[in-house]
């Protein structure tokens, strides 16, 4: 039997488990000449068999047994058939589901006066294929809510419209445009807004939490949020699909020091987007930030809810539970009342968590908004500390029970704390 082990070099895709795992020390083959029959037999069988039980639920095409394994194929971080896409429906053909409603007016008060305060300039990993297919279901979701919304491309579509980046596109190019995507940004709206988020184009973000989680830290402070992974980088890294968001002066360390230094970052246009970010950050000491709330749960997803809601959805033996910086509960506890993103969403997927997080609601059930008064925040959060308490206070609880939970929700490791001060 082929046994998959992690090593501690490059990630390779591990064909009989479908999965990507480290390639060192990837396969132990344990010898045998009836051992090996039987295996022939057995692969052979077990392959026709599901073969033609997968032929006959879907289209040929949509599936491979081997997916192209490519330099970055580590990027792709997935189950290959979760990456598929199902045509998104005709935007003209959606229809509007006014916010002016009855159930709705009134309630976005304070989303509206934290939008003024916590600008975020959003811009969406996207390509010339892709426009029309998956960009404009951002457009007509969740973008919009961005003080500045942006499609980053090769090419300049006026419709949508796209910025026209001098890259090449395809995977093993997103590194050179995610660095020619933050250039753009700083050298035409690094004071239009305090923030930057980047998000692909099958992200889906909800702002107004963006920008509640945000906002009790100062944009001037070297740092930068999202689903943090372990591996790669000291500090770790943020998840490229989930999107990760820099304050302005990360943004400006980026491209003023580390863009230029062939000793912080990566000079040509391979790698993978997300590391090679989170190295070139840490190189320009910008701090990788804990994103969870007062109760110690996630707000960045790299996959969409259902698979983080439904225990055992993602595969224990899955790279993600090696990957993810914090212990994540399984089930329900896994995610926010905040929540900020969610990944791999489908077009027509967008257009059912707009409608079920932005118009549908149960009658008689309305939920609590604190005011922010930024005065009152810290500049400089201490983790677990004041920058938490705004927070806890929303949720009803008090702060004593507050730190229980924290203390249950966190493990005692201390490097698994997040970072103490944000400067
Ligand atoms: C796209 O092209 C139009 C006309 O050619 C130009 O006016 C516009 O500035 C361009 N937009 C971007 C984002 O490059
Ligand atoms: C943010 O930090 C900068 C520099 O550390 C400081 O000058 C500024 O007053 C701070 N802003 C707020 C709102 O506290
Ligand atoms: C949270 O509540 C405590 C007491 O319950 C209060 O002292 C504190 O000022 C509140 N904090 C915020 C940010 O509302």
């Amino acid at each position: 039997m082929y046994i998959c082990v992690w090593g501690p070099a490059d990630v390779q895709r591990c064909v009989n488990c479908n999965m990507y795992h480290h390639t060192s020390g990837l396969f132990k083959p344990a010898v045998g000449k009836t051992f090996i029959l039987t295996l022939a037999i057995g692969i052979l069988f077990g392959f026709s068999f599901a073969y033609i039980l997968m032929a006959t639920t879907r289209s040929l095409e949509e599936f491979s047994f081997f997916p192209a394994r490519t330099e970055n194929s580590f990027l792709d971080r997935h189950h290959h058939s979760d990456r598929e896409y199902i045509q998104g429906p005709d935007i003209r053909e959606m229809g509007s589901h006014g916010h002016d409603e009855f159930y709705h007016r009134g309630e976005d008060v304070e989303a509206k006066k934290l939008a003024k305060k916590v600008r975020v300039l959003c811009w969406i990993m996207t390509n010339p294929k892709n426009h029309a297919k998956k960009a404009v279901h951002v457009k007509a979701t969740w973008g919009p809510r961005c003080n500045i919304l942006l499609f980053m491309s090769s090419e300049n579509d006026t419709s949508l419209p796209s910025v026209k980046l001098p890259v090449l596109e395809g995977r093993d190019y997103l590194w050179s445009k995610t660095k020619e995507a933050f250039l753009y940004v700083y050298k035409h709206h690094l004071h239009e807004a305090d923030w930057f988020y980047k998000a692909d184009d099958d992200t889906y973000a909800i702002v107004e939490n963006l920008r509640y989680m945000l906002s009790p830290y100062n944009t001037s402070d070297p740092m930068y949020f999202g689903c943090r992974f372990k591996p790669y980088v000291k500090q770790g890294y943020m998840s490229g699909g989930a999107g990760y968001v820099l304050s302005r002066e990360a943004l400006k360390r980026f491209i003023e020091r580390a863009v230029p230094d062939k000793t912080k970052c990566r000079q040509d246009h391979g790698g993978a987007e997300d590391v090679e970010m989170g190295k070139c950050l840490e190189n320009v000491g910008v701090k990788a930030m804990d994103t969870r709330d007062a109760l110690g749960r996630g707000r960045f997803f790299p996959f969409v809810p259902e698979h983080h809601l439904i225990p055992n959805h993602i595969d224990p033996n899955f790279w993600y539970w090696k990957f993810i910086y914090y212990p994540s509960e399984l089930g329900m506890g896994c995610c926010s009342d905040t929540a900020i993103s969610f990944h791999y969403v489908s077009p027509s997927q967008m257009h059912v968590l707009e409608y079920l997080i932005y118009h549908l609601r149960p009658y008689g059930i309305s939920h609590n908004v604190e005011a922010l008064h930024s005065p009152v925040l810290p500049t400089k959060p201490t983790a677990g500390g004041v920058s938490y308490t705004a927070e806890a206070n929303a949720t009803g609880i008090s702060a004593k029970e507050k730190k229980t939970e924290e203390a249950k929700a966190k493990p005692s490791q201390a490097k698994d704390s997040p970072p103490k001060s944000a400067s």
